[in-house]
């Protein structure tokens, strides 16, 4: 049987680029000649069948737009059964030969939980500022949330350094340390904490100090969120070190904004490729890029597999930011 529609949903915390990839899928379909379903906020949409149509030209003007214009959403009700349930009976009346899921790791798992239920394909395309989604080197967003934060670290290390301050900069990440751990190498932290290794303060403050015998007497610490509280870390900073020490917390300004060249073209070649992988019949997968290369990886796998952070290379920033 031919494939004749499609859904697309956007789901979970919302990174710059999905719009740019419900363009991609919405406009790869057509040119297919498959007609396109949006779903509203994220799984909210399918359990309560909130849906539009979407054409080439409904999806004109968002390539550089952050945020997403299908809204997402926590969805709470979806983690029960009974929510699966609700959206599988969508996915049916909506006569939907397959599903683009556009989100994070969380996404993915509600996505598989809901290919048990359906006979519509469903393929995922990740997206999240977090880059912890297995199977891809890269998620659409990750790109653009370090740039953001790097530019704030950027102005922050001028402040720092007038005052010879120390500066905590808190970043999101939620319990991984891949967007600490990109942002602080690239705006040459001198110190980056991640929740993959437990906080040594001695070994903080150590730093801290063999720096200002060296000459260096300001610094800035990248600390992901899933690190923990960093008030009690700049507390301890003070006192055995008798720095100043201020701590910033960049927040959300991370998930937003217009999406980099890099963004965008991820979510160009994911779309892309996730239509394809539905006109092939191929569901219950994720597209990805492996060391350069665009793939197509197994949903389970992805959701029941830790990415893991190259360690290595904090190594390598400290080096750097002697
Ligand atoms: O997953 C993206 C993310 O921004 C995390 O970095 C952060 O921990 C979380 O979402 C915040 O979630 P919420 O938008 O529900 O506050």
């Amino acid at each position: 049987m031919e494939l004749k529609r499609i859904g697309v949903v956007t789901s979970g915390g919302d990174s710059p680029g999905m719009n740019a990839a419900i363009r991609a899928v919405t406009r790869v379909a057509y040119a297919e000649g498959l007609k396109v379903l949006g779903f509203e906020r994220g799984w909210e949409g399918l359990m309560k069948n909130v849906s539009r149509p979407l054409s080439p030209r409904t999806v004109g003007g968002i390539l550089g737009l952050g945020g997403t214009i299908l809204y997402t959403a926590r969805s709470p009700a979806f983690k029960t059964r009974d929510g699966v349930k609700k959206a599988a009976d969508t996915l049916d009346l909506s006569n939907l030969d397959g599903l683009v899921v556009i989100g994070g790791d969380g996404s993915f798992n509600g996505a598989l939980e809901l290919s048990a239920e359906t006979d519509t394909l469903i393929v995922g395309v990740p997206a999240s500022i977090d880059n912890d989604v297995y199977g891809t080197d890269e998620t659409i967003g990750f790109d653009t949330a370090v740039n953001t934060a790097v530019a704030e670290i950027d102005k922050i290390r001028d402040t720092a350094i007038s005052h010879e301050r120390i500066f905590i900069i808190e970043v999101m990440g939620r319990t991984r340390g891949f967007l600490a751990l990109a942002a602080g190498i690239t705006a040459g932290a001198e110190v980056i904490l991640v929740p993959e290794i437990a906080v040594n303060e001695d070994d903080v403050c150590q730093i801290i100090e063999s720096n200002r015998v060296r000459g260096k007497k300001s610094g800035i610490i990248v600390a992901a969120e899933g690190v923990g509280d960093m008030r009690k870390l700049a507390e301890g900073i003070k006192k055995q070190t008798r720095s100043t020490v201020r701590l910033s917390v960049l927040g959300y300004a991370q998930r937003g904004g217009s999406p980099t060249a890099r963004s965008r073209l991820l979510a160009c070649l994911f779309g892309n490729k996730a239509v394809e992988l539905l006109l092939d019949r191929r569901g219950g997968m994720i597209v990805g890029m492996q060391r350069g290369r665009l793939v197509a990886f197994s949903l389970e796998k992805s959701c029941m597999t830790e990415r893991t952070l190259d360690l290595s290379l904090l190594k390598l920033a400290g080096v750097l930011a002697t």
